[in-house]
């Protein structure tokens, strides 16, 4: 670049005033949980193993309170890190710290308070606090960007009673109560609450998984939540993809179909924001701390068919000019030479997410098996489709033989079940409601289908089968097919 010569240039302050430029950094679009978050994020880079944080109804005067064991700030730390823009995004960071501008712990807690004080103390050191004030800073009688050397004394009491740590206080939650009004919601603001916990529950899962962090959350533990359900044995890791030298890790997960989760599990993805659907997607994790989550980058469409489907991208914080990290922590998107590996990933995992997802994992087609008995035989007569009962599937098969004066009658009632099939009902449904569908056997106890298992065995083995046989030729007859660990220890001697 030229060399320009500023010398000869005549000069004029052109600093902002304080009070608007501070308002102004209020509105950054943070959500709550967005705010709370990034408050964390300061904990977890000054090596907290703990962090507590209680929402506070008190009419008006509630508020928000952060407390962390970490190593704390010497006064001059603490005073820097109360100016807005205390580092610039441009230098390099330790590799573990997880900010990068300079300017969350104001911008995070303005834009949801009047108020916010820290006090800090580090090992062996006295504490030391300072506040921001917007109704000081802004008050025409006041001037310029002034902190104000004051906190509570129960605050001050939470820290001196501590090795080191700090303290963020957040008062005057004009952005969360609307503090005019004479009649406060109590019921809000522990929505509110409720909210900032499911999303800190995931955006730090991975911190808290491995008890590196414990976050206290009005006196209870937060739980991590893994949108890749990894604890689930059904769940389908693909192998880790690496990008950019190594630097950028990409692993996809493919989630159980419905009928192999716990129900409970199953209605806790259902009740969060969104629900299956709109949890499907990439998640972009920067140090282990989640920024984006279930997004497609712009990819695909979320589609209903695709729910199953989750990949994790993991990013080291030196790349976060190149995502277009933000200041709020919240956005990522990746580079455009990136993008058609990753579209290549995305659509390959969404493939095999929808077969898992329409239950056709290891279907077998009913025309091609001649061994093996269905229930259902599929039959065409002058180019039209149509459904019938296997009268040569063991299990009827051996109830005609036992009945041979009821055989006629039997036979009548499976002709009346052929012919009065709602296949267009089930198709229908099937469309409609995809993943709620029973599974075959699926709310019918292991006890039932061991005994059906048991009956045919005994039967065989009274004919004069092999133990291997009659082994083999339960895994050929559906249902038993989808039982293989129960026929390996079925008992029928
Ligand atoms: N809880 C804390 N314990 C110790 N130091 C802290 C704590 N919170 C903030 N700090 C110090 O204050 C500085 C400023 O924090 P702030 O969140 O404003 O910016 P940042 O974390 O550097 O970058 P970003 O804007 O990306 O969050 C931090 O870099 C850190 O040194
Ligand atoms: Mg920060």
């Amino acid at each position: 670049m030229e060399e320009r010569n500023y010398e000869q240039i005549r000069k004029q302050d052109a600093a902002p005033p304080a009070g608007s430029m501070m308002e102004s950094l209020r509105d950054l679009g943070y959500s709550t949980e967005a705010a709370v978050s990034d408050i964390i994020d300061n904990a977890i880079f000054a090596k907290a193993t703990t962090v507590w944080i209680n929402f506070i109804w008190d009419g008006n005067k509630s508020r928000i309170v952060f407390k962390d064991d970490g190593n704390g700030m010497f006064e001059e730390e603490l005073i820097q890190a109360m100016r807005p823009g205390s580092q610039s995004p441009a230098s390099a960071r330790d590799l573990s710290d997880l900010g990068r501008f300079g300017l969350g712990l104001k911008t995070a807690s303005l834009s949801q308070c009047r108020m916010f004080t820290v006090i800090s103390k580090k090992k062996s050191e006295s504490l030391t606090f300072w506040r921001w004030d917007l109704d000081y800073v802004t008050s025409p009688k006041t001037e310029g960007w002034t902190i104000l050397n004051v906190a509570e004394k129960g605050d001050i009491e939470l820290i001196e009673e501590m090795d080191q740590g700090t303290l963020v206080s957040w008062d005057y939650l004009d952005r969360i109560i609307e503090l005019n009004k004479k009649k406060y919601t109590e019921d809000y603001f522990y929505l509110v609450a409720e909210k900032v916990k499911r999303h800190i529950e995931m955006v730090f899962h991975r911190y808290l998984e491995t008890g590196k962090l414990k976050i206290i959350f009005n006196d209870i533990p937060v739980k991590a939540w893994d949108p890749f359900l990894r604890g689930e044995t059904a769940t389908q890791p693909f192998p880790e993809e690496i990008m950019e030298n190594g630097s950028i890790k990409i692993k996809a997960y493919i989630l159980p179909h419905r009928s192999k989760l716990d129900e409970s599990v199953w209605i806790d993805n259902e009740q969060r924001e969104g629900g299956w659907d709109a949890l499907q997607g990439f998640y972009i994790y920067r140090n282990e701390r989640l920024l984006l989550a279930a997004d497609w980058l712009g990819i695909t469409r979320k589609k209903s068919h695709y729910k199953l489907a989750r990949i994790m991208i993991d990013l080291p914080n030196n790349v976060d000019h190149e995502w277009q990290i933000d200041i709020k922590k919240s956005r990522a998107r990746p580079p455009l030479t990136l993008r058609p590996q990753l579209k290549a990933i995305a659509m390959s995992v969404v493939t095999q997410a929808e077969q898992i997802f329409r239950h056709r994992g290891k279907q077998i087609q009913r025309s091609l098996t001649g061994d093996f008995s269905f229930v259902w035989k599929e039959i065409v007569k002058d180019g039209r489709y149509f459904f019938r009962i296997n009268l040569e599937h063991p299990v009827i098969e051996k109830l005609l033989n036992e009945l041979p004066d009821k055989k006629k009658e039997i036979q009548k009632l499976l002709k009346i079940i052929e012919e009065t099939v709602p296949g267009p009902a089930i198709i229908a449904k099937e469309n409609e409601f995809p993943d709620n569908m029973l599974k075959p056997f699926e709310k019918t106890a292991d006890i039932e289908i061991i005994s059906l298992m048991k009956e045919l065995a005994v039967g065989w083995k009274q004919q004069g089968m092999s133990d291997e046989l009659i082994k083999r030729r339960l895994l050929m007859t559906e249902p038993f097919s989808d039982y293989q660990q129960l026929i390996e220890t079925l008992d029928y001697e």
